[in-house]
């Protein structure tokens, strides 16, 4: 690990002053959520794709569409929920279909990450790679996103890579577009989301 990124790590971790993005109790109920048997493929389960528009999963905007008004720049990130703009169909019937909204200054993003970037916003799925937790928090001074279950870290404007903690990979990303004044979806996630099969920790637990 870099000086650069040890020191973060030691920051955020020893502060703990990560900003809770309203989802606490999801985290905690939906540990490996990735691990459960496949559901039936519903309206509200299907995943994000082309053309979807993004809806507030929680607080007093929850359901209404965002903006990129809505998302003030350098963070904190948002939870949002995909929605199809033809049905009117918000897909959080499926918890994989959680998505971090980061509205960030678009030269601070690595070259890979501003691929699937959209005015300088970037996606990417709320579930850890490591055991499933909602990864709920935005850590202010650092810009970063932090998973409250085992301290995970992740560097949105490098690919959500982990700079801390147990994760064994980035948070997947999810291409964006623009239409209008909206981030829209471009594409599907770049990796499985959640837990992949082989990369969980053998014997763990999501118990805080
Ligand atoms: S579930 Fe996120 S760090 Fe363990």
């Amino acid at each position: 690990m870099s000086k650069k990124t040890d020191t973060t790590r030691r920051a955020v971790v020893g502060a703990t002053v990560g900003v809770g993005l309203g989802l606490g109790a999801i985290s905690m109920l939906f540990p490996i959520g990735a691990l459960k048997p496949k559901k039936l493929e519903t309206p509200e389960t299907e995943p994000p794709k082309d053309g979807d528009v993004f809806v507030f999963a929680e607080g007093d905007k929850k359901g209404s569409e965002v903006t990129f008004d809505d998302l003030p720049k350098g963070g904190p990130a948002v939870l949002v929920f995909p929605k199809d703009p033809k049905t009117g169909v918000v897909k959080s019937g499926e918890r994989n279909n959680l998505i971090l909204l980061i509205r960030l200054d678009p030269g601070e993003l690595s070259p890979e990450t501003a691929e699937y970037a959209a005015d300088g916003t970037v996606a990417y799925s709320a579930i850890c790679t490591h055991l499933g937790c909602t990864v709920s928090e935005w850590v202010p001074d650092e810009g970063v996103l932090l998973c409250p279950c085992h301290k995970g870290i992740y560097d949105p404007r490098k690919g959500a890579e982990v700079i801390g903690g147990p994760p064994p990979r980035p948070l997947p990303a999810l291409p964006l577009g623009v239409e209008g004044n909206q981030p829209v979806c471009a594409g599907g996630f770049t990796s499985p989301v959640g837990v992949v099969a082989g990369l969980e920790p053998q014997g763990g637990s999501c118990a805080v």
